[in-house]
């Protein structure tokens, strides 16, 4: 065995495939044991709430209808929006799931083949570390864009369209369209759209630089932050000079 060609190839290919077993199964098995796994409730952060309240008001009718309306009380509605909004991400989910939607759309940016270019930073493990992702939705094939940055990346109404009607906006897609996502009409988006939408707008809205794959100038967070810092120094200028009159 040893003296043919495809011997040497034989043992070359298991010794090959062990080795890439250890470091791509044992290695990160082993650096992230210790990591606790997240709570869809953990996973609720600044960007994805403000979408899940821009919704709220664009969508105020079917909102109200499907999720209720938020208490009063400004904290109290801090912590509504929280927990409704990982409903809507945990519902989404299984809505992904449940339509195939992983069937074409990968959520992994390889670090080969230049993807980051197309798509935004390479994926690592620890994004996967997360109550969302049981089953991981890596996927296997490519007959759309990977997602896993999708979120940011368009405007919520561009996502109802496209899901109510894909070809509406690309005309040539393979994709099917969601009707069943609506009540009838692509700005009335229901309790499974809502959630898909929110779903949509979440992925990659955990990372620091969310979306500074697109040219975006800001975050809307980091956007509204410096707007309300703005409005601060300007009533302090004017609080200055009327102390001076
Ligand atoms: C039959 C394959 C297929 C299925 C199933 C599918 N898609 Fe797509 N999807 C595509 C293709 C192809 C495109 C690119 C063309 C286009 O924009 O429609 C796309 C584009 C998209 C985009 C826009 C990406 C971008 O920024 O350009 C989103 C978001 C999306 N799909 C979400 C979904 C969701 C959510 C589901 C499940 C409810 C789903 N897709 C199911 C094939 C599919």
């Amino acid at each position: 065995m040893f003296e043919s060609k495809s011997g040497i190839f034989f043992i070359a290919g298991l010794f090959f495939f062990a080795f890439a077993f250890l470091s791509n199964a044992v290695v990160p098995m082993l650096m992230y044991r210790d990591l606790p796994e997240k709570t869809v409730a953990e996973l609720v952060n600044p960007n994805i709430r403000y979408q899940f309240e821009d919704m709220a008001q664009r969508y105020p009718q079917q909102f109200k209808k499907h999720y209720g309306e938020p208490p009063e009380d400004p904290q109290q509605a801090d912590a509504w929006y929280n927990e409704k909004c990982a409903e809507a991400m945990k519902l989404g989910r299984d809505w992904y799931v449940g339509e195939g939607c992983w069937h074409c759309h990968s959520q992994f940016v390889r670090p080969v083949s230049n993807e980051s270019l197309r798509w935004g930073p390479v994926s690592e493990s620890e994004e996967y570390q997360n109550e969302l992702q049981r089953p991981v939705l890596f996927g296997t094939r490519r007959v759309g864009p990977d997602l896993s940055r999708e979120g940011g990346r368009r405007s919520t109404d561009w996502h109802a369209v496209h899901l109510f009607a894909p070809t509406d906006l690309s005309p040539d897609s393979p994709m099917p369209a969601y009707p069943w996502f609506f009540d009838g009409a692509a700005d009335k988006p229901n309790k499974r759209g809502l959630a898909v939408l929110t779903y949509i707008q979440w992925l990659g809205s955990w990372l620091e630089s969310y979306p500074y794959y697109e040219d975006y100038d800001e975050s809307p967070v980091a956007k509204l932050e410096q707007l309300e810092q703005q409005a601060e120094e300007e009533e302090k200028t004017e609080a200055e000079k009327s102390a001076e009159e």
